[in-house]
């Protein structure tokens, strides 16, 4: 089985990302020949500092290394790496519809928010179908903001079987319901444009801050609290055992425990939770050409799993 997912470099990793992403893209290293990759190609849509998008692309690929990437195991690389992705797309788009980009929700959204509306960001769901589809992937594990994209993808795929034959296996999502959607400070999606993320990597301080700034109602230490959309007890489900959850949920439902108590013991929870992958970034951090061999090796083994595909892909639509 074929797992491929990616990740853009557009800023620090956030438990949305852990949760969502690569923590399943971690474990789904058992099961399969896993390709995952940084998609600094998307960032550009983004991103125009190019300092900072070779800086961010570097940090991305330390910090996921750290959470478990075993470059043994899996194919780790950069997006850019691998060029004939960008020729896929444009294949791609000779077939996709109009109408099913102007459906994407990414593009609405930011263009909402008040992104200039360029080619890059519409055409961005046919760059992703490329990067799924020259890998034959079958299994793509992301987060629940990226289903439709997903489907754009196997609409494309189809698209083309049909219109040039079997050229393309059609991939799956795997959505994992209990993290589909991780919450962030304020109870809405973690997001870096909603400005509510907890960084993985927070430095204890800025972490024990953001917790205890998380607003909770004035229900009194005595009382009992809700439980329905409390945003510690989202977060904490995350990072503790169930024994624990269960145990600060009956606090939650008894009543007598405060929310500054309660804040602490989530501060805790995603504290210790992290403290095996900040150990591997330190070690990381002390051989700096580890990563540079990882991304070169990445490079050439991604190539090499792209380039028979490109070749179907060429003769099956007559180039
Ligand atoms: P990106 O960089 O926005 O996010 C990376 C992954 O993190 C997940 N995620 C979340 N999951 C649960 N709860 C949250 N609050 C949360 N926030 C983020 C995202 O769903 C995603 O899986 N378009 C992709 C990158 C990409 C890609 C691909 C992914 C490019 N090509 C091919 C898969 C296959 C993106 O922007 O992810």
């Amino acid at each position: 089985m074929r797992i491929l997912s990616g990740i853009q470099p557009t800023g620090t990793l956030h438990l949305g990302n852990y949760f969502g992403m690569m923590r399943p893209a971690v474990e789904l290293q058992e099961r399969g020949d896993a390709f995952y990759f940084i998609a600094d190609l998307h960032a550009l849509t983004t991103v125009r500092d190019p300092a900072a998008l070779r800086a961010n692309s570097r940090e991305l690929a330390i910090d996921f290394l750290a959470c478990g990437i075993d470059p043994s195991r899996s194919v780790f690389f950069r997006q850019s790496d691998v060029p004939s992705v960008t020729e896929l797309a444009w294949i791609l788009s000779t077939v996709t519809p109009m109408g099913l980009l102007e459906r994407c929700h990414g593009f609405k959204d930011k263009t909402a928010r008040g992104m200039a509306a360029s080619h890059g960001l519409f055409a961005y769901p046919v760059l992703m179908a490329a990067d799924i589809l020259i890998y034959d992937s079958d299994l793509v594990p992301v987060g629940r903001d990226q289903k439709q994209h997903l489907e754009v993808t196997r609409d494309i795929a189809v698209k083309i079987n049909e219109t040039y034959g079997e050229v393309f296996k059609l991939p799956k999502p795997d959505i994992r319901d209990d993290t589909a959607i991780v919450p962030g400070l304020d109870g809405a999606k973690m997001s870096k444009s909603y400005h509510n993320t907890i960084a993985i990597f927070e430095s204890e301080a800025a972490l024990k801050k953001k917790i205890m700034g998380i607003k909770t109602d004035s229900t009194p230490v005595e009382a009992p609290k809700p439980v329905e959309d409390s945003v510690i007890l989202g977060l904490y489900r995350l990072v503790a055992s169930e024994a624990d959850f269960r145990a600060m949920e009956g606090d939650h439902l008894a009543g007598g425990v405060g929310y500054g108590d309660l804040k602490k013991r989530l501060f805790s929870g995603i504290w210790e939770y992290f403290a095996p992958q900040r150990a591997r970034r330190e070690e990381i951090f002390s051989d700096p050409e580890f990563v540079d061999r990882v991304l070169a090796e990445g490079a050439v083994r991604a190539r090499a799993a792209a380039d028979p595909v490109m070749s179907r892909v060429r003769a099956a639509v007559g180039l």
